[in-house]
Order: structure tokens, then sequence, then C-alpha cells
């Protein structure tokens, strides 16, 4: 099934000049990358995003981080897309990430983690309709 899921390239990869790489694993992994923007998040849009995480201790430092350098915001699409991408980003920690995946190349820690990618196609839906319009995505 032909789904799309939402991508963030984290401002510890934009900052490292990484996209490009990032994109590279991405795009190799079958997955195409149908819209995408370079943006500075607000606070307001990065509080909204990380909701679900509001009682986290670690809430504040993420809200933080996310707003601290550019980011790129990324619609994916491909079979199984949601899954798919969990699998290319590896595990939120580096340390327990498997080899080839984009933390397991690129990130630094469980914080600086290089990239976000949506939990379920729920999700993704919400999290694509934060940053994108129906015309932004070309399929
Ligand atoms: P992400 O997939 O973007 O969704 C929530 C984020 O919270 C997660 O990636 C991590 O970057 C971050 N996160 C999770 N656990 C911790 C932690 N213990 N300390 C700091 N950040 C965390």
């Amino acid at each position: 099934m032909t789904e799309r899921t939402f991508s963030i390239i984290k401002p510890d990869a934009t900052k490292r000049n990484l996209t490009g790489k990032i994109n590279a694993v991405i795009e190799e992994a079958g997955l195409r990358i149908v819209a995408q923007r370079r943006i500075r998040m607000t606070q307001e849009e990065a509080e909204d995003f990380y909701d679900v995480h509001r009682e986290r201790p670690f809430y504040g430092e993420l809200v933080e981080f996310m707003i601290s350098e550019p980011v790129v915001v990324q619609v994916l699409e491909g079979e199984n897309a949601v899954a798919r991408y969990r699998e290319v980003m590896g595990a939120t920690n580096p340390a327990q990430a498997a080899d080839g995946t984009i933390r397991k190349l690129f990130a630094l820690s469980v914080g600086e983690n290089s990239v976000h990618g949506s939990d379920s196609a729920d999700n993704a839906k919400i999290e694509i309709a934060q940053f994108f319009d129906a015309s932004d995505i070309v399929g």
C-alpha cells in the first residue's frame, strides 16, 4: 500500500550539512521525497508539534533544540512509508540503532538524533497538515 509519512531533518543534521546525505539514504531506501521545505520552526510550532511530550522531563530541551537551527520538513511517499521510514531512521537512541540506519550513521545522542518520522499513518496526516498544504505535495 502506497502511503505518506512526515519527516524532519533536525538541527543537529542541518547544522552539519547532512541534508543531502540523509536524503540519499531516504531515496536509496525506495522512499520518494514528494515535498520538502527548509524552515526555522517557531517556538509555538515546536510546542504544538511535540504536544504529546509536554509532560516529559525533556520537553523544554526538545523544543529549544528544534528551534535552535533550521530544519527540513518533508513528506515521504512509498510502500508502507511509515514503517519503512522508521526502519531507515533506526532506534531513537543512536546507541541502539542498527547499522546503515540514519541514526547509526549520523545521530549524536537520543536528543540530537538527526531525524523525526511519524509513528502511525494517522499521526502522519496530522503532522503533514501542520506544515504543508495539499498543493505543496507533488506525488
Ligand atoms: P522524535 O521522533 O522527534 O520524537 C520525540 C523526540 O524526543 C525524540 O525523537 C527524541 O529526539 C526526543 N527524546 C526522546 N527521549 C529523550 C531524552 N531522554 N532526552 C532528550 N530528548 C529525548
